[in-house]
């Protein structure tokens, strides 16, 4: 155990120095890159009441399912503290304060905050939501935290990231273009930029998992074919409402995704490929047979997944949230 945290730390060193290097590629000056208010009405003008005014309107045209999927969204971007505090904890990364690792968490952060921000305040001009309700969940999903199965491994972390970034760029993508279809322009608009950012993020932690890849290529094999046996699971898993147990609200979250097509098991089945091909498993070289074997297990994951995705029935079942009014 010993010898493997030493490797660890040694490889996230090594990864450091092109961090620092290349991370002003994956994220915006902080001065130009867009802000919420950007985007919502400005309370320090006249227009401000009849901005709101059109607001609701557009928003009345946004499906239940939309609503729940965003608001779900929603609290899983407010829970971004236990994302820092999750990442400060990975072997390597708060060994210096001013760092490479560190200084990417922070930075990282201050861009994520942004998202929850922003829609946290359109939902509370659009008049469709019980922000109560909504604000004990986000309140729960802190309090409550995630196991995300990576423990403290740096390697598992950052394939994790690396999936869950692509997969929330396409979860805010989907739901622009719902949000487009039902008639909502501006949150349209608002889920693009968020989607846009997502998409910088997973290309800065494929990034990091390419250096791993070039460096210490069994073990991250190891621990990518660990995660994806383990199922690549949703940060907002612990999800609940007022009165329901720990996860109760999970499911009833990602059915209405599902039946929207915002976020679906041949998604899944999608990022898997992506991270396969960006990170060429077919022709890592320099591995062990353990590595072999795993890389064995990855390549042929998609396809079994596939088929058991094409079994999966469309969940039909009628819930009422508490967060949505009506
Ligand atoms: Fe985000
Ligand atoms: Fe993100």
């Amino acid at each position: 155990m010993e010898f493997f945290e030493e490797k660890r730390r040694e490889v996230m060193v090594h990864i450091e120095q092109f961090m620092l290097e290349k991370m002003h590629e994956y994220l915006k000056p902080i001065d130009t890159i867009w802000q919420p208010s950007d985007f919502l009405p400005d309370s320090t003008r006249e227009t401000f009441f009849n901005e709101i005014k059109e607001m609701r309107e557009s928003a009345a045209g946004l499906s239940y399912d939309l609503i729940a999927v965003l608001i779900g969204d929603t609290i899983t971007e407010e829970a971004l503290p236990s994302y820092e505090s999750w990442l400060t904890m990975v072997k390597g990364v708060s060994d210096n304060e001013e760092g490479g690792w560190m200084k990417w968490t922070r930075h990282w952060t201050a861009e994520e905050n942004r998202h929850g921000d922003l829609l946290n305040k359109y939902l509370y001009l659009s008049g469709r939501v019980n922000m109560r309700a909504m604000e004990i969940s986000t309140q729960y999903l802190i309090a409550d935290g995630f196991d995300l199965g990576t423990g403290h491994d740096p390697y598992r972390n950052f394939i994790y990231t690396s999936f869950q970034e692509l997969a929330t760029n396409i979860s805010h993508r989907r739901v622009a273009s719902q949000a487009k279809k039902d008639g909502d322009a501006l949150l349209s608009k608002m889920c693009g930029v968020i989607a846009s950012d997502e998409a910088r993020h997973a290309k800065a932690y494929k990034y990091f998992i390419s250096k791993v890849f070039e460096v210490d290529p069994t073990e991250a094999m190891l621990a990518f074919e660990d995660m994806m046996r383990k199922k690549i699971v949703m940060p907002a898993h612990f999800l609940r409402e007022v009165g329901l147990k720990i996860g109760q609200t999970f499911g009833h979250f990602t059915d209405a995704a599902q039946r929207l097509g915002i976020y679906t098991a041949i998604d899944y089945v999608d990022i898997l490929r992506e991270l396969i091909t960006d990170w060429q498993i077919e022709t890592v070289t320099g591995m062990g047979e353990q590595g072999e074997k795993a890389r064995d297990y990855i390549l042929a994951l998609p396809d079994r997944l596939l088929r058991v995705a094409d079994r999966m029935k469309n969940p039909n079942l009628e819930y009422k949230f508490s967060w949505i009014n009506g």
